[in-house]
C-alpha cells in the first residue's frame, strides 16, 4: 500500500515549525507529501516549508497569519510552546492556550471536512481531570481577550500552580470538550498529545526551573528523553485520515511513564528528589 498515512497532495499547516517537535513533523510531512506552512514567530528553515510569522501572544498578528494561510486545510498540528520560567507566567498561558486556541479557531472555517487538529499539551498537565471545575471558566472563554482576562484575573492561582502545568491541563481539558462541537458542527477531528520530556531547545529551561534530577523522574520505563521525532509520528499519525474514528483524544507518548503510575508501578512523589 502506498502513501499509508494518507498525506500525499494534502495540505498541513504545523506551529512551532522552527524548532524541536514543530520542526521535525513539518519535515516529516514534507517527506510524506503533503504541502506544508510553517508558523513560528521565528523564520522557519525548511526546504519545501511556506513560512509565516506569527506571535502568539499578540491576536493582531494572530488573525493575520491566520488570514495568510491558504485553505483548504487537511491537518494542523499545535506545537508551538513555551517552558514556563523565564517567561512570564502570563506568556506562557498566551502561547500555550489562549493564543494557540484563538489560532486554531480563527482556521476552523478553512479547515476541510474529515480533516483533523493535533495539540501538543505534556505529561506535565496530569490531574487536569480534578482542576475541571477551576479550568472549565478558561476552556469556555469566548475568544482571546476573554481568556487573557481570565489569565491576568488568575494570575496568583496560575503562579501557585505552575503556568507551564496549568496550561498543559487546559489544553487536555479543551480537547476533550471542544472535540464535540468541532466534530458534530464541522467534521474536524480534535486530540492532543501529552509527550515525556524530550530532547529539543526547550529542555535546558525544564532542568533549569525545575531541576534534571526530577525532569528524569518523568522518564517511562524506556528510561530515556525521546527525540523530536519521536513525537512527530504520532502526531502525524494521529491527524492523518487513517484515525478518522480518533476524536476527543488525550494521547500519551511518554515512554509508558503515566500508564505505570496510573497502575502504581512508579510513584512520582517518591520519585522526586529530597531536599
Ligand atoms: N521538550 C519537552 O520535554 C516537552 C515535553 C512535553 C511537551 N512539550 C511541548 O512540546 C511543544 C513543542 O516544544 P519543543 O519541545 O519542540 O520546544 P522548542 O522550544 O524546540 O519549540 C517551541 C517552538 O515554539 C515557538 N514559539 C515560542 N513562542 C512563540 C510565540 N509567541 N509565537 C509563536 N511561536 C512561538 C518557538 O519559536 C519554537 O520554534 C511545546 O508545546 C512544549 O510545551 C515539550
Amino acid at each position: 500500500m502506498q502513501d499509508v498515512l494518507g498525506y500525499a497532495g494534502r495540505r498541513a499547516v504545523v506551529t512551532g515549525s522552527a524548532s524541536g517537535m514543530g520542526e521535525a513533523t513539518a519535515r516529516l510531512l514534507v517527506e510524506l507529501g503533503a504541502t506544508v506552512t510553517g508558523l513560528d514567530v521565528r523564520p522557519t528553515q525548511i526546504d519545501g516549508v511556506a513560512s509565516i510569522e506569527v506571535d502568539l501572544r499578540q491576536p493582531d498578528s494572530i488573525q493575520a497569519a491566520a488570514h495568510a494561510v491558504a485553505g483548504p486545510i487537511d491537518a494542523f498540528f499545535n506545537c508551538a510552546g513555551l517552558p514556563g520560567p523565564p517567561f512570564s507566567d502570563l506568556d506562557v498561558m498566551l502561547v500555550n492556550f489562549v493564543g494557540g486556541r484563538q489560532l486554531i479557531e480563527t482556521l476552523v472555517p478553512k479547515m476541510s471536512e474529515g480533516s483533523a487538529i493535533a495539540y501538543v499539551a505534556s505529561a506535565g498537565g496530569l490531574g487536569w481531570q480534578q482542576q475541571l471545575g477551576t479550568l472549565m471558566p478558561l476552556v469556555q472563554a469566548a475568544g482571546f481577550e476573554e481568556g487573557r482576562r481570565w489569565c491576568e484575573a488568575n494570575a496568583e492561582l496560575i503562579a501557585n500552580s505552575s503556568s507551564y502545568a496549568l496550561s498543559k491541563q487546559v489544553i487536555n481539558a479543551w480537547t476533550t470538550w471542544r472535540a464535540y462541537d468541532l466534530m458534530k458542527d464541522h467534521g474536524v477531528r480534535l486530540n492532543c498529545i501529552n509527550p515525556g520530556p524530550t530532547a529539543t531547545a526547550m529542555m535546558p529551561y525544564f532542568h533549569e526551573a525545575n531541576g534534571k534530577a526530577l525532569v528524569d523522574a518523568a522518564q517511562g520505563p524506556v528510561g530515556r528523553y525521546s527525540t523530536p521525532e519521536e513525537q512527530a509520528w504520532p502526531l502525524v499519525f494521529i491527524n492523518s485520515p487513517r484515525c478518522s474514528y480518533v476524536v476527543g483524544e488525550t494521547f500519551f507518548t511518554d515512554g509508558g511513564f503515566f500508564a505505570a503510575l496510573q497502575n502504581g508501578q512508579l510513584d512520582f512523589s517518591a520519585l522526586m528528589p529530597k531536599d
